[in-house]
This record gives C-alpha cells, structure tokens and sequence, in this order.
C-alpha cells in the first residue's frame, strides 16, 4: 500500500491531497482564490502567488487531518511544477522540496496537463488504451492521443485563447462575474443557442488545432451592435437576449471541442476518450459528448467536477506512475512556466 501527498499551485487554487493505491482520494483539499480575483475580472499573477503562501501550510495539514494519516505514512510528495504563472508554481515546488527532504521522501515532478488526463483515472480506472484525451481548461484546450499508460502524444493545441478564457472572456464582455464559464452554463439553459449565428473556426492549413479568438470577437462585434458590450469589470443583470448570445457562443465552443475530438478518434482509430479540465463540467458538453459518443459507438469519460478542476489528487495519482518506475526528482527541482506534455 502507498501514499502520496499532491501539492498544485500553478493558478488561482491552492490545493493538497492524499491518495493510497493509485486511485483511493483518503482527502482533496482545495482553497479557491475565486473571490481574490473577481473584482479584477481575471488572475492577478502577484496577488496569486502571495496567497498561495498564506494558504499552503493549512492546506497540507488540513489534507493530512483529513486523511487521517501522519507524515510517517507517506511514501513520496508529487507537486505541479509546470505549465503555470511561475510565482505560484515556486510556492508548491518549494514547499513540495521542503517536505521531501525534511521526511526524506521521494519527490515527484508532475506536468499539471498530466494531472488533469489522470484525473479521469481516478473514478475510471477501467479506461481502456489507447485513448483520446482532451484537456479543456483556462488555461489549455488539448488533443492527446496516449497510446498507453504515461504516454502523450500532442495532436492539437490550442493558437490562441484556451477555450475557458474564451468563456470568461465573453463573460466579461457581456457584463457577467467572473469567472464568466460557469455562468454561461447556467445561464444559457434558458437561451435558444440558435438565435444567433456564430462561427465555428477552422484552421487554414488543415491541422486541427483550435482557435476562439475569432469566435471571441464575433461575439463582441454582435453585442457591441444590439447595446449589449460592457466595458471593464462593469456588471449587468442578464436579459434575454444575453442569454440567447451566450447559449448560441456556448454551442459554437460545444461543436469545435466535440466535433475535433471525435475526428481524432475516427483518424486514430480510437474507441475511448476521455475529457477533463474546468470547461470540462459545462452541462452542454457534457450532453453533446454523450450524444456524439452514443452516435459514434465510443466510451466517453468524465471526471466528476470536484476532480476536473484544478485538485491535488489528480497531481497524486499522476504521481503513481512516477513513483512505480523509480522517475523520482532532484531537490534542485525548479518551476517551468511553459512545461509542455
Ligand atoms: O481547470 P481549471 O479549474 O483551471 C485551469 O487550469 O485553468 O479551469 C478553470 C476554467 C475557467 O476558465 C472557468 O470559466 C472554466 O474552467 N469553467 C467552465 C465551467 N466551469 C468552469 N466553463 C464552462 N462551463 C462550466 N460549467
Ligand atoms: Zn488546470
């Protein structure tokens, strides 16, 4: 039996968690920074890192308290030490080497976009290989195919805005709180998301990266001519017509993030997929895959939202598949910004 302690800090969560045996979450602890960065509309690198700092010790005992485990009981500490705003990541990798050599444990380096494929591991461990993964987050919108277990192939990427900052961004424009993803969803339950007409980019060269910078401002071009656009952080209760634009801009991002995943799988020849990442609770893609999927004859995989968003565990369950080939970390560890999987 082992356990790892998970540490992430790449963004605006502080986050700690225990995990025994690849996929048995003994505790997840998560401090959200949400409220932090409202009034800014977005993450303010500084404020971020500082408050990580304040966080972090609490949150690694509060994990251990809940877990029910001393430091005695651990057998390795995994952190996020890439991709990520680089004052944040310091505070997890720093501390993460604190305790590895203090305890004397094994240090485990884990790629957050690694994190978030294995999250989906964790409830379905049955998955089978190989598989697509799709990583659709604030920060990230990739394709990978991973042929067998630890192994990433990068098919598509994102060119531009990850598709959440496209949410938040769209959000922000139409006078809604941050972070704009979340009340979308909502919001677009009661919009007809065909009202209006918004595109579905493209790449010209036939690859099939992502792009929503485009779709981005198609949206702010059609709100800035019904009256619609807000400027700053101003805030506005939503109308109807709101509600029909975000409903409409919500299924452009729906059909783009479905329909590149399921021609992956028909080039590839791959029967499972699975998608993860904070854009990753959106009930309409939740829907749409599982419709597609159906459609298509592939098994779809979700994790549940506790563990799609930014969590710990998914840095400790990555962390097994470290641990298990010996792929331990030097205590000169440092932070990579732009660390790609
Ligand atoms: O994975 P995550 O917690 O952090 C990053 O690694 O970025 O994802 C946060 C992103 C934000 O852009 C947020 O607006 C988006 O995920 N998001 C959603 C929903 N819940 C969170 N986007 C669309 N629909 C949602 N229900
Ligand atoms: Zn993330």
């Amino acid at each position: 039996m082992a356990r790892i302690l998970g540490i992430e800090s790449s963004c605006d969560e502080t986050a700690a968690a225990v995990v025994e045996d690849r996929t048995r979450v003994l505790s997840s602890v998560i401090a959200s920074q949400v409220e932090l960065h409202r009034e800014y509309g977005g993450v303010v690198p500084e404020l971020a890192a500082r408050r990580h700092v304040e966080a972090i010790g609490f949150v690694i005992s509060s994990a251990l308290e809940q877990a029910e485990v001393g430091w005695d009981d651990l057998d390795a500490v995994a952190v996020t030490h890439g991709p990520g705003l680089i004052g944040c990541l310091l505070v997890g990798v720093s501390t993460a080497k604190a305790i590895a050599w203090q305890r004397d444990l094994p240090l485990l380096a884990i790629n957050h976009l690694e994190g978030h494929v294995r999250s989906a591991f964790i409830e379905h461990p049955q998955i089978e290989y190989p598989v697509v993964a799709l990583v659709v987050s604030g920060g990230h919108t990739s394709l990978y195919l991973c042929p067998r277990e630890g192994e990433y192939r990068s098919l598509a990427r994102t060119r531009d805005d990850a598709a959440g900052e496209a949410f938040d961004k769209v959000g922000k424009l139409l006078g809604l709180s941050y972070p704009g993803g979340p009340i979308i969803d909502s919001l677009a339950r009661d919009g007809d998301e065909k009202a209006y007409h918004f595109p579905r980019p493209k790449m010209k060269d036939g690859s099939l990266d992502f792009s929503f910078s485009g779709l981005k401002t198609a949206v702010r071009i059609r709100a800035q001519k019904e009256g619609l656009a807000c400027e700053g952080t101003e805030e506005r209760e939503p109308g109807p017509r709101v509600r029909d634009m975000v409903a409409s801009f919500q299924r452009a991002v729906v059909d783009v993030l479905i329909g590149r995943t399921i021609e992956i799988c028909r080039r590839e020849g791959v029967r499972s997929a699975l998608i993860t990442g904070g854009v990753a609770c959106n009930g309409r893609l939740r829907r749409g895959f599982r419709e597609r999927g159906k459609q298509e004859g592939l098994s779809i995989y979700f994790p549940s939202p506790e563990l799609t968003t930014d969590n710990a565990a998914m840095i400790a369950a990555a962390g097994f598949l470290h641990l298990d080939r010996g792929q331990y970390a030097p205590l000169s560890l440092g932070a990579n910004a732009s660390l790609k999987l």
